[in-house]
C-alpha cells in the first residue's frame, strides 16, 4: 500500500498551496479532494438539480463520471476527457458545493475514488476528512488552521486574480468562507474536525515554505 499524507483545513487555511510544495518536496502525487465535491457540484448544476434537495442530489450522483490520470506530479480529473479548470471554482460553486458535499451519498463517491488512488502511487491528500475518515490509518495526518481575516485576505487575493471579485471585497469574502466553515463542520456526515492524533499547525504568521518544511520534517 502507497503512503499518504494527509492536509485538513477550513476553507483558505494553505492548505493547496502547502499541499503541492510538499508533494514537490516529497515527490508524492498531489491530490485536490475539495475538486473533487466542486465537479459533482458543477455537474449538478449544469443538469439543473435542485441543490438544496438531498433526494436530488443523492440520485443525480449515481450518474456522475471522472476519469482520472496522473500529470506533473498531481492526479488530475477528466469530466468528458477535459479538465475543468475554473470552471469549478466560481462564486456560484461556492455558495453550492458544502450542501452538495453534506450528502452521504457524494461523500461515499468521493471517499471510493480517493482510497482508490492509492494504486497511483505515495500521495499528497488535501481536504476536510482526509485524515478522520478517508484514511485514518495514515501515521501522516496535519490540520492546517489560520484566523478568518488572514484566511479571507488570502481567497481575496486569488478570486482578484481570476477576475471573480474585486478589491473591497474583503467582508464578503470572510462571510463566505465562515458560512463554508460552518456547514461542513456541523454537517452530520464526516464534519470538518481535527482528526485524532493529527498535528495542528496555525499557519497566520507562517510563510508556505515554513509550513511545508513543518510538515515534511515531521513525515513518518
Ligand atoms: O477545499 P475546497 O474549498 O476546494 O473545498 C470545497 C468544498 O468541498 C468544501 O467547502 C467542503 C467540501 N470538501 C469536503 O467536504 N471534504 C473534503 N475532503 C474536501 C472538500
Amino acid at each position: 500500500m502507497s503512503n499518504v499524507i494527509c492536509v485538513d483545513g477550513p476553507a483558505a487555511s494553505g492548505k493547496s498551496t502547502v499541499s503541492k510544495l510538499v508533494a514537490k518536496r516529497t515527490g508524492y502525487l498531489y491530490v485536490d479532494s475539495g475538486a473533487l465535491y466542486r465537479i459533482v457540484t458543477w455537474l449538478a448544476l449544469e443538469a439543473e438539480i435542485d441543490t438544496s434537495s438531498s433526494e436530488a442530489v443523492a440520485e443525480f450522483v449515481r450518474r456522475v463520471r471522472v476519469d482520472f490520470t496522473t500529470r506533473e506530479g498531481r492526479v488530475a480529473y477528466e469530466v468528458r476527457g477535459e479538465e475543468p479548470g475554473d470552471r469549478i471554482r466560481t462564486p456560484n460553486i461556492n455558495a453550492h458545493v458544502s450542501p452538495v458535499s453534506a450528502v452521504p451519498e457524494v461523500r461515499a463517491l468521493v471517499t471510493g475514488w480517493l482510497r482508490g488512488m492509492r494504486s497511483l502511487g505515495n500521495l499528497v491528500v488535501e481536504g476536510r476528512d482526509i485524515g478522520s475518515v478517508v484514511f485514518p490509518e495514515s501515521p501522516n495526518r496535519f490540520y492546517l488552521d489560520a484566523d478568518p481575516e488572514e484566511r479571507a485576505r488570502r481567497r481575496l487575493k486569488e478570486d482578484v486574480a481570476k477576475g471573480f471579485a474585486d478589491k473591497g471585497a474583503v467582508e464578503k469574502v470572510k462571510e463566505s468562507i465562515l458560512n463554508r466553515d460552518k456547514i461542513d463542520s456541523t454537517r452530520k456526515t464526516a464534519p470538518l474536525m481535527i482528526p485524532e492524533g493529527a498535528m495542528r499547525i496555525d499557519t497566520t504568521e507562517l510563510s508556505i515554505d515554513e509550513v511545508a518544511e513543518k510538515i515534511v520534517s515531521n513525515i513518518k
